[in-house]
């Protein structure tokens, strides 16, 4: 079976701005895999490589058996591959409801519906007719889940998805996302809390100046923990 997600070698920039350099990065289906590193670093810049809000200019980027010269969020969306955008980016003038539809705009059908989601997160079909951002910030980002989770995908990036959350809060959120993985979609985090990575991640990837620069397996447990915190201490 082909990666769910593979990049090649992939050099992108901003303008002149060259950012990721020669980076390399596999997700196969049903991992759970971090990707780790300092702020800067590009974690985000991966994520807006596959969805062409970076442009790629070397290397190749694979969404399964599909190669994407040209990325774009729908492509990504088509070949199974959504985004939990950084910072959440909650459509303020839509409801909650609203919002989880536009998840299905450019999706794939299957197992996720309405329903299914607000059996996954009740508090979401509480609020369903309130607008996204109105809120808590741990709801919106049950609400950011929903909605990737509305286009079917095989993969999900969730960029730092528990930045400025109460620890309560991530610790219900890692236990969605263990829920979501359990059912087999694949998982890519980008996340700054190691303490959640290694509840949640089988894998990592560490980044610095642009490229992958360690990898190897997650062990949840104290020496594992300080294994992974070596690579984002500054
Ligand atoms: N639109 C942009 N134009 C030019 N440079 C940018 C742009 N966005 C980010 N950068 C630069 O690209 C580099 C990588 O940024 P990126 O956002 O990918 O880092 P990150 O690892 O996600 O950081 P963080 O952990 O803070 O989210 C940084 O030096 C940043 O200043
Ligand atoms: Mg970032």
């Amino acid at each position: 079976m082909s990666a769910l997600l593979n990049l090649e070698q992939v050099d992108a920039f901003y303008g002149s701005a060259h950012i990721l350099h020669r980076l390399s990065l596999t997700v196969q289906p049903g991992e759970r895999v971090a990707l780790i590193g300092r702020n800067g670093v590009g974690k985000t810049t991966v994520v807006n490589t596959i969805l062409g809000l970076a442009s790629l200019r070397g290397g190749r980027i694979r969404l399964g058996a599909r190669e994407l010269p040209r990325p774009r969020p729908y492509l990504a969306a088509q070949n199974g591959v959504v985004v939990v955008p950084q910072g959440r980016r909650i459509v303020a003038n839509l409801t909650v409801e609203e919002n989880l539809l536009l998840g299905a705009a450019n999706g794939r059908k299957g197992p996720w519906t309405v329903p299914e989601i607000y059996r996954l997160f009740p508090i979401l079909q509480e609020r369903a007719h309130t607008p996204g951002t109105a809120l808590s910030g741990g709801q919106q980002q049950m609400l950011a889940v929903g909605r990737a989770l509305m286009a079917n995908p095989s993969l999900i990036l969730l960029d730092e998805p528990t930045e400025g959350l109460a620890p309560v809060i991530v610790d219900q959120l890692g236990q969605i996302f263990n829920a979501v993985a359990d059912q087999g979609t694949a998982l890519l985090l980008i996340e700054q809390n190691m303490s959640l990575v290694v509840r949640v991640a089988e894998r990592y990837c560490a980044m610095a100046k642009g490229s992958v620069v360690a990898q190897g397996r997650v062990e949840n447990s104290p020496a594992g923990l300080r294994d992974l915190e070596a690579h984002v201490m500054v």
